[in-house]
């Protein structure tokens, strides 16, 4: 809690987007388990809608900011107000840049929840430098994008032998259902495919690069992987280029690190059919009449009940090689779009604020910012970590 202490900015967090789908979910959590003396602010554009959400939390002294994506003076006193601001308010690649620019040109803290590689790229091409310079940490994708990979990767690492060349495999398996909020950012990528390419040849243009070690995460080819005992389909998400850049950043993952990301699926026609939903939707979403019909099936605020969220989970499970010994390892828990995405961005955004981590600034994967505390507090808050076997 040391870290509390040294502040004059009049908020530790500042929660932007507090009144959408996964924002209430997160003050709610907030609400719930913050740490006394925690000063904190709920943020966003209507105020009234601020206020009966106020009411509902029952938090004395709760703040309340309003701010608007429209209008940047107010994200920049958003920034000037908060240690750290944790921010729902996507699609990022449509609202997100201005925040990012206030948080690194103020030194504030960010963390937000975004699944949008081309705005990850965006923003380190036009922020980090500046956010070094202030020391502000910009951690996305702090949800189950990608926490749960990057940290469960990470923990993977860590029962391998230090030194030597190092494998993992990660394998996701989950039963959920979606918001609209997270509907319309992924409607709204699969329509971007140019544009994000584009921004990933930017970012290797800006990156310094990785001299003397080897870092990859490359596509693996669809097959059935006896060490899961299923299917093994590629999946092309951001969480592999977050675990890449955190094996480029730390020295653990060794001189010559490997992540290939799949989902499992036990039966081969489940496989098939999820391969062509996908493929079908993606279709569509490059054609605009498509994409605003589909996207009126589910509106932004909506999202599965709570009966629906209780009854999801996931499983990541991970497989390491390396010196001779291979690790089982799994990371586990509820309703990952949802509950358990709040639960980690949460934690993620009161680590920033209240733990002692590594001094790092700019542009920041959660393994990088702040590893081993959110690990464990993601273990205390009841998300499984745990190493199955190792031979
Ligand atoms: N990383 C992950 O695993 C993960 C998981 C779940 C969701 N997500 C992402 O999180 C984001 C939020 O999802 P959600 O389901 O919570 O969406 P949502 O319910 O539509 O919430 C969006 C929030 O943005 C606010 N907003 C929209 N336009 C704004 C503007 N001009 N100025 C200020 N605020 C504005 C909305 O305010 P109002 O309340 O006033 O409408 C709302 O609070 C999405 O991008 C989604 O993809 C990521």
């Amino acid at each position: 809690m040391s870290r509390l202490k040294r502040t004059d900015r009049p908020y530790d967090i500042v929660l932007f987007g507090a009144t959408g789908f996964v924002g209430t979910l997160t003050a709610e959590y907030l609400a719930a388990h913050a740490p006394e003396g925690l000063r904190w602010a709920i943020a966003g554009r209507d105020e009234e809608k601020l206020r009966r959400l106020r009411e509902r939390l029952g938090v004395a002294d709760l703040g309340l900011l309003r701010a608007d994506v429209a209008d940047p003076a107010s994200l920049r006193a958003l920034a000037e107000h908060a240690r750290v601001v944790a921010t729902t308010v996507g699609p990022y690649v449509r609202h997100g840049e201005e925040l990012v620019a206030a948080c690194a040109d103020t030194g504030a803290d960010y963390v937000d929840l975004t699944g949008e590689p081309e705005f990850v790229d965006l923003m380190y091409v036009r922020h980090d430098a500046r956010a070094r310079e202030t020391g502000a940490r910009l951690v996305h994708a702090c949800g189950f994008d990608s926490a749960p990979h990057d940290l469960g990767v990470y923990f993977t690492v860590r029962q391998l032998p230090q030194g030597v060349p190092l494998t993992v495999d990660g394998f996701v398996t989950a039963d959920a259902a979606f918001s609209g909020g997270t509907f319309a950012s992924a409607l709204g990528q699969f329509a971007r495919g140019r544009q994000m390419a584009a921004a990933a040849r930017e970012r290797g243009r800006h990156e310094p690069r990785l001299v003397g070690r080897r870092a990859t995460a490359p596509v693996g080819a669809p097959r059935f992987a006896p060490e899961v005992g299923a299917w093994a389909l590629p999946l092309p998400t951001i969480d592999p280029q977050i675990v890449r850049r955190s094996a480029k950043a730390l020295e653990r993952y060794g001189p010559d690190f490997r992540y290939r990301h799949y989902a499992a699926v036990r039966r081969l026609p489940v496989a098939v059919g999820g391969v062509a939903a996908v493929g079908t939707l993606v279709a569509a979403a490059q054609l605009p009449p498509a994409r605003r019909w589909l996207s009126e099936r589910l509106k932004p605020g909506e999202g599965p009940s709570a009966q629906k969220r209780a009854r999801s989970w996931f499983s990541l499970r991970f497989v390491g090689e390396g010196g001779g010994r291979r690790v089982y390892t799994e990371v586990a828990g509820g309703d990952p779009g949802y509950d358990e995405t709040a639960k980690m961005f949460a934690e993620g955004a009161l680590s920033l604020a209240c733990d002692d981590l590594p001094p790092t600034a700019g542009q920041v994967t959660t393994v990088e910012a702040m590893g081993d505390a959110l690990t464990e507090r993601l273990i205390r808050a009841g998300i499984r970590f745990r190493v199955a076997a190792i031979r």
